[in-house]
This record gives structure tokens, C-alpha cells and sequence, in this order.
């Protein structure tokens, strides 16, 4: 009974943030300009006159599409330096007269900010207004935000003076692990599709499927139906899954058989499909399963940690400040419901912010448009009884960045990787001559720096990994930290984003194209990039028990659960149930002393194996993907070309390198 009141005053506190929060936002971005309509004449003939100058410089065949972005930029940034606000009149007007963009994306990119739509030209602005053009800061945006320049190698970026140059005093391997371990949860991108509906189309034309609005724009053959596609050669024809289930709290609850709209190509089931964001129900499955599993094998799980993104991929479409907000709260309300008295050390994902990736630096002026997502995970978190109020403090204060010592004493620092995410656009401002302006490696590094002095191991998590979307310049000083704090002082890195089980390692003394250097001895630390719950796309859904020792925090091992999703079409409503899918150090037949945990080396040892064995590398694609249906076969594509390359390299240069070394295409 007691429970069930805390849920509800939780239910009523959640409530309450909500519509504060909008308040706030909608007061926020009002204020920043009026609407077109209610512009003097003096205003609509300067953005005339600004559109025209701005159409000049498209059409000036002397310069690149690489120069004429950023003479562009360097455009706005003196129109923004006097009218501010009407930097969003005068790209967007521009964007669609040019054509650059259809004009829906064109709002996207350059429109005014607004509750309703995901809208980035006030960031834009924001932006355009502090950056230099001229500098990398302008290259990066026109190759990252606009597709018009090359991708340039990253300047040469010495971090050391953030840890004043010291080496680490005493030593530089990791200590022996001891004979005991306990276990956590790692869960990664939830992505609810809040507007989800069983029977809905899951083959749809543009935008997210699975929702109220999905179509396609062919009707399907007479006669088809559903069954005569893709995924149901094998299995059964009846008992589809196709009811309005739900968890009761932590009780299962079949529902009633609801159906499907028999004109569409492929229905959404009720634990999800292949090609859409995961339905609340598939959450709590997963949430529920853990538990379950926690109890039955007797794991006594202490904490669990997410790596981020809770809002579905829905932003050019349907993502309002509305239902992101509704996202992040109903995704972390579920988690507390299933874990109960399991707090869960969580990351913001380049989903969970409005507009999508946004955040700014609190030293240029910005970031009070942010300030209600940080006030709103602080808040949560420490009701969920996650966080104390000093870490509460923390996480306001740090564009929801933290750090906490756990009750065995490691330390488990959270960083909000939107602050270096390539397409967050305050991080093009001043991103060489001021690469840390958000702060955030300092914090990182001073967090290091205590923990060596103190012997105390450490834990990183954030969304995005070094080597991902992440801005080259970031990524590469990302890496120089984690060179110097490893394997002494950090004993495990965390991420999500790619919704692919991965892993990466780093090595010393390594560019990308030394491959010389790529040795067990050099290999210092490598990344757990956590599998996905969002079957997004064309993935099962997953989480995993890590195994730790209790002495030295290293991670022993990895046990990884999923679910067939394609098994539970046919469950006729009932409960389906989540499978062991692989343990890390049995799943490549390595070598490797029992007594030893999965460090760098072991997964050096992996890396080497995924380049001279197609067996191995075949694993690693069925374990990236947990043998979805859709798992490549890649012995008959070129799909996996890439995937040594990934997983022996760290940051973005590094992997560019590599790729270039073998000849193969990197993306970029
Ligand atoms: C085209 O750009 C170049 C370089 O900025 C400039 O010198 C030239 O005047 C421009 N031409 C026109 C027609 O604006
Ligand atoms: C950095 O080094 C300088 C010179 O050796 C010293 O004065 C200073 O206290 C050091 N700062 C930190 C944070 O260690
Ligand atoms: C673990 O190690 C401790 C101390 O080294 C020892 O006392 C204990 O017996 C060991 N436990 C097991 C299960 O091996
Ligand atoms: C599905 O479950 C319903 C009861 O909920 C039952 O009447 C029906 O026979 C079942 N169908 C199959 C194919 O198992
Ligand atoms: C998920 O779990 C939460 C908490 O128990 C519950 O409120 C919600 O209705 C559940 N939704 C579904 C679809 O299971
Ligand atoms: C499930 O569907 C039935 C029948 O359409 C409806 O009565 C019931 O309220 C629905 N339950 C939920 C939890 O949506
Ligand atoms: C079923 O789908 C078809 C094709 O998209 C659509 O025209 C029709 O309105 C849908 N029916 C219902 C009841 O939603
Ligand atoms: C999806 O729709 C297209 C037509 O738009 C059709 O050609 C294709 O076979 C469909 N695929 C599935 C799995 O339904
Ligand atoms: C990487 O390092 C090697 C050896 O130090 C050097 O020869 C090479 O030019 C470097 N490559 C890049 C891309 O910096
Ligand atoms: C990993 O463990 C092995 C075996 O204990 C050890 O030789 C190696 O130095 C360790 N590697 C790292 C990066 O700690
Ligand atoms: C589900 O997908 C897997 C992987 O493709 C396949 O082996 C299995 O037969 C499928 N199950 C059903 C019921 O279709």
C-alpha cells in the first residue's frame, strides 16, 4: 500500500514539473521575436534586403559551396550582432527561395524556435552570433549542419595543461581485481514512441511508423495481408500479438484483442517492430525482466545505469516540447516503478533535449533556454531517490552532468554528451580556441584528478562515444583525458547512441594510420557501447548485467539478455520472455585467465580476432545486432568492411585514419 501512495504523490510531483516546465519554455521562446506578421516595414525591408544579399552570395560562382557557407555565416553573424531576432526571417526566407533545403526542412534548420515544432534557427542565432566563421568553427558547421565543405583533419589540440602536465604519480596499470563481484544493470536508449499504436502502419511513407498518422502511399495488392511479407515465412499464422497489453505496476496484465487495420502493409505489434521506436510496453518488459532475472539468479543488482536517449526519432515530424518532455518523464517514471529501491545513474542522450541536441554554455548567454531540462532531471532523479541533494545541486548546475561514490567506493562520473555533439550548434562556437567552453572537460579532469590522488577507480558514462557523432575536436581531447587517467584510474567507459552492441578500444601513442602502435601492450582502455531497447532499426531489444569486482570496480564480465521480437508476434498476448543471448568473456573463444577482468587488452585480443577471422566478424555483427532478422550475412556484403576499423579506434581522426590506411570508406 505504502508503494502504491509514493507512486502516486510521484505521479502528481511528475504532473506538476510538467506544466511548469511549459510554461517557462513557452515564455522563453516567445519573447525572443514576433511573428512575421507583426514586423514594422522597416523590419520586412531589411530581411528584403538581407534575403537579397544573401542570394547574392549563393549564386557568386567565384567562390565553393564550402566558401559560400560561410560567407554566409559570416553574414549572419553581422545581421545577428544587430537584429538577432531576425536571423530566423532571413535564413529561412532564403533557404526556401534557394532551394537549399525542401521548405519543410528549411524550418527545421533556420525557423524561429517553438513549442510545437522542432524548430532550431533561434539556436541558430544563438550560434551564428558568437562563432567565427573564418576558423574551424565555420568549417565544421558547413560540413556537419550543411553538407557543403569537406571533412579537414582536426587541429592539433595539446589538453595536458588541464591536468598541468602531470603524469600518473605512482603507476600506470590497473590493480589485481580480487575474488569477489556484485552486478549492475546497463541499460541503454529506451526511445518510447509515446504515439505508438498496436495495428498502426509499420511500413510507412516518410516520417516515424507506428503511429496514429502513418500510411503508405501505395495500397497494398489485392488480397494481401500482412502475412505474405517479410519475417513470416517460418513461423506461425496464428495468435497474433496484436492486444492492448500493459504492466500494472510490476504485474502483467494481457489485454484485450484490439486488431489491425487489414489495409496496411505491416502492423505494429504490441511489443513493437522492426522499424519503429520502442511502444511503452516493450520498456517495461524490459525493466521487468531484469528484475526478474536479478531475483532468480540471485544478482542482488546494487544500482543499474542508463546511457541515454528516451525521446523517440521522431523530431522532424511529430517531437513537440510537449511529448519530449512526456518522454523523458514516463520512461524514467517506468524505471523507478520496475527498479524500486535500484537507483539509476543516468545520461541525457542527443534526444533528450528541445530542440533535438541543443544545449548551451552557460558562459555565453544562453543557457536559461535550457535550464528547465536540468532542473527537471535533478528534481526527478533526487524524488526517485537516485541522487542526494548535493549531486541535485550538481546536475543543475551542469547541464545534467554529475558525479557519485557509490556505497563500495567507486566513483561513476555522468557527462551530457550534447555538449560536444555535432549537431548541437553552440558547439561550433569557438570550438578550438575555446574547446572546453562548456566546462565540461575540467569538471571531467578535476573529478580524475582527485580519484588518482585518492586511488579511488572510476567509471565514465555518457551518451555518444568518443568516436561517434561527436565534434573531432572534442572527441580527440576526449580521448587525450582518457589516455592519461587509464587503466590506473578508470576502470570502465559506458555509452549508447549507436543502438549496435559495440565496443572500441583506445591505444597510446596511436593516430589511426601508426598501425604499428596497435599492440597489447598500447592498448589502455576501450568503451562498452551498450545495445539498444528501441528495436530502431531492424534490431532486438536488449540490456545487460555487468559483473564487477568488488575490489578494483574492473568488470569481469558482461551477461546480455534479449528478446526475439519476431517470437512475440505469434504470443497471442501473453508475456514473452527475454533470453541470455551471449556472456562477453566466452562469446570469441579467447584465451583468457579467469582472474583477469575484460580490460583493453581482452578486447585487443577481440579487435584482432574481428580482422583475421570472417567467423569472428560474423559474431560481432549477430552480437552488434542481436540476431535480428535483418543481421547482414557478411560474407556476401561489404557491410562490415568497416567494423575493424571500429572497434581499434577511439576518436574520430583515429578511425578516419584507419579507414584511409585500408582503403576503405570511412562516411566522412
Ligand atoms: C564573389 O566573391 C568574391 C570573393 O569574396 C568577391 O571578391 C566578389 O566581389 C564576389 N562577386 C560578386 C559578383 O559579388
Ligand atoms: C600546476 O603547476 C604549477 C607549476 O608547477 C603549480 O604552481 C600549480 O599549483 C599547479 N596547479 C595544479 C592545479 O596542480
Ligand atoms: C578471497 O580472497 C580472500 C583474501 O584474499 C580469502 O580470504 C578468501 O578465502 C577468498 N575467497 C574465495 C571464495 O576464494
Ligand atoms: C489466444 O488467446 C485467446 C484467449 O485470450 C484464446 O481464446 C485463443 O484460442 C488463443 N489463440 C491461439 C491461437 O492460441
Ligand atoms: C508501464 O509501467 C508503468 C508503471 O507500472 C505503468 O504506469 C504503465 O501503464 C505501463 N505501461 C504499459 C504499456 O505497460
Ligand atoms: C483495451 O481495449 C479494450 C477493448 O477495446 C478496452 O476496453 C480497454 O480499456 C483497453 N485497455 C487499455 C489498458 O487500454
Ligand atoms: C486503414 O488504412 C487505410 C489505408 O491507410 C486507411 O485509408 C483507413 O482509413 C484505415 N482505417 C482505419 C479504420 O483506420
Ligand atoms: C512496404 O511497402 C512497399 C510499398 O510502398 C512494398 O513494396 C514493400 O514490399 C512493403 N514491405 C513490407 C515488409 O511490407
Ligand atoms: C601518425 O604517426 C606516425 C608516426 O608517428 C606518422 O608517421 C604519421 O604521419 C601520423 N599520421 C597522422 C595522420 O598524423
Ligand atoms: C588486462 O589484464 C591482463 C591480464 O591480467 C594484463 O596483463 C593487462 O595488462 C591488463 N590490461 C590493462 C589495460 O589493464
Ligand atoms: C525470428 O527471427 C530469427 C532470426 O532471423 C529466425 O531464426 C526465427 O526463425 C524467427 N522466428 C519466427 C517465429 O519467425
Amino acid at each position: 500500500m505504502r508503494f502504491v501512495s509514493i507512486l502516486c504523490l510521484l505521479g502528481a510531483v511528475q504532473a506538476d514539473y510538467a506544466s511548469q516546465v511549459v510554461q517557462e519554455y513557452t515564455l522563453s521562446t516567445a519573447a525572443v521575436a514576433p511573428a512575421q506578421s507583426s514586423l514594422s516595414s522597416s523590419d520586412q525591408d531589411l530581411i528584403k534586403q538581407s534575403v537579397a544579399d544573401l542570394k547574392k552570395i549563393s549564386s557568386n560562382s567565384t567562390l565553393s559551396h564550402c566558401d559560400k557557407c560561410k560567407e554566409r555565416l559570416s553574414y549572419g553573424k553581422k545581421l545577428a550582432q544587430k537584429r538577432i531576432d531576425l536571423v530566423p526571417n532571413v535564413f529561412t526566407q532564403w533557404c526556401t527561395d534557394t532551394g537549399l533545403y525542401n521548405s519543410d526542412d528549411c524550418g527545421h534548420h533556420f525557423g524561429r524556435n517553438t513549442v510545437e515544432r522542432n524548430n532550431m534557427g533561434s539556436n541558430f542565432a544563438d550560434m551564428v552570433s558568437l562563432m567565427d566563421p573564418t576558423t574551424y568553427d565555420g568549417e565544421y558547421y558547413c560540413y556537419y549542419m550543411e553538407d557543403q565543405c569537406d571533412f579537414v583533419e582536426p587541429p592539433k589540440i595539446d589538453a595536458s595543461h588541464l591536468w598541468n602536465g602531470t603524469k600518473p604519480s605512482k603507476y600506470n596499470v590497473a590493480p589485481e581485481p580480487g575474488n569477489e563481484t556484485f552486478y549492475v544493470l546497463h541499460v541503454s536508449d529506451f526511445h518510447i514512441e509515446n504515439d505508438y499504436v498496436v495495428g498502426g502502419e509499420g511500413n510507412c511513407t516518410g516520417g516515424m511508423c507506428c503511429t496514429p498518422t502513418s500510411w503508405n502511399r501505395d495500397a497494398i495488392p489485392k488480397g494481401y495481408h500482412f502475412s505474405d511479407g517479410e519475417l513470416f515465412e517460418n513461423g506461425p499464422k496464428d495468435g497474433w500479438d496484436f492486444y492492448n497489453s500493459t504492466y500494472d505496476g510490476t504485474s502483467y496484465q494481457k489485454g484485450s484483442y484490439i486488431g489491425y487495420n487489414e489495409s496496411n502493409w505491416s502492423p505494429a505489434f504490441s511489443y513493437g517492430h522492426y522499424k519503429c521506436d520502442a511502444p511503452e510496453l516493450l520498456i517495461n518488459s524490459s525493466l521487468r525482466a531484469a528484475m526478474k532475472y536479478d531475483k532468480k539468479l540471485n544478482l542482488g543488482v546494487e544500482f543499474a545505469i542508463f546511457t541515454g536517449d528516451l525521446v523517440d526519432h521522431d523530431e522532424n515530424n511529430h517531437v513537440t516540447f510537449d511529448s519530449a518532455l512526456k518522454a523523458e518523464t514516463t520512461a524514467f517514471r517506468d524505471s523507478k516503478t520496475m527498479l524500486g529501491n535500484i537507483p539509476m545513474y543516468s545520461v541525457l542522450g542527443n534526444h533528450d533535449s528541445f530542440p533535438y541536441a541543443q544545449v548551451a554554455q552557460s558562459k555565453y548567454g544562453f543557457s536559461n533556454k535550457f535550464d528547465w531540462n536540468n532542473e527537471l532531471m535533478a528534481e526527478m532523479w533526487r524524488d526517485y531517490g537516485w541522487i542526494d541533494y548535493d549531486t541535485e545541486q550538481e546536475v543543475k548546475s551542469h547541464y545534467t552532468g554529475f558525479s557519485v561514490t557509490t556505497k563500495r567506493g567507486l566513483k561513476v562520473i555522468a557527462l551530457n554528451s550534447n555538449t560536444w555533439h555535432m549537431q548541437n550548434q553552440y558547439a561550433f562556437i569557438n570550438m578550438v580556441s575555446d574547446y572546453d567552453s562548456f566546462g565540461q572537460f575540467k569538471f571531467l579532469v578535476d573529478e580524475l584528478l582527485e580519484s588518482e590522488k585518492n586511488g579511488q577507480r572510476v567509471w565514465l558514462m555518457m551518451h555518444v562515444p568518443a568516436g561517434e557523432d561527436m565534434l573531432p575536436t572534442a572527441s580527440n581531447v576526449l580521448s587525450q583525458v582518457i589516455e592519461r587517467f587509464s587503466p590506473y584510474t578508470i576502470a570502465g567507459i559506458f555509452n549508447g547512441h549507436t543502438h549496435r552492441d559495440e565496443f572500441k578500444v583506445l591505444y597510446s601513442n596511436f593516430n589511426g594510420s601508426n598501425t604499428d602502435a596497435q599492440t597489447a601492450d598500447n592498448a589502455i582502455a576501450h568503451t562498452w557501447i551498450a545495445p539498444s531497447v528501441t528495436t530502431y532499426t531492424e534490431l532486438n531489444p536488449s540490456f545487460r548485467f555487468l559483473e564487477v569486482d568488488t575490489k578494483t570496480h574492473s568488470i569481469m564480465n558482461a551477461y546480455t539478455y534479449y528478446l526475439k521480437l519476431n517470437e512475440t508476434f505469434t504470443n497471442n498476448g501473453t508475456e514473452p520472455e527475454w533470453l541470455l543471448e551471449y556472456d562477453a568473456r566466452s562469446a570469441y573463444d579467447i584465451n583468457w585467465p579467469k582472474s583477469s577482468p575484460l580490460n583493453a587488452t581482452y578486447w585487443h585480443e577481440v579487435a584482432q580476432q574481428v580482422k583475421t577471422s570472417k567467423t569472428a566478424l560474423q559474431k560481432y555483427e549477430n552480437y552488434a545486432t542481436r540476431f535480428s532478422p535483418y543481421t547482414y550475412d557478411c560474407s556476401s556484403s561489404d557491410h562490415c568492411e568497416q567494423f575493424y576499423c571500429y572497434v581499434s579506434t577511439f576518436s574520430i581522426d583515429q578511425y578516419v585514419n584507419c579507414c584511409k590506411h585500408y582503403g576503405i570508406s570511412s562516411g566522412f
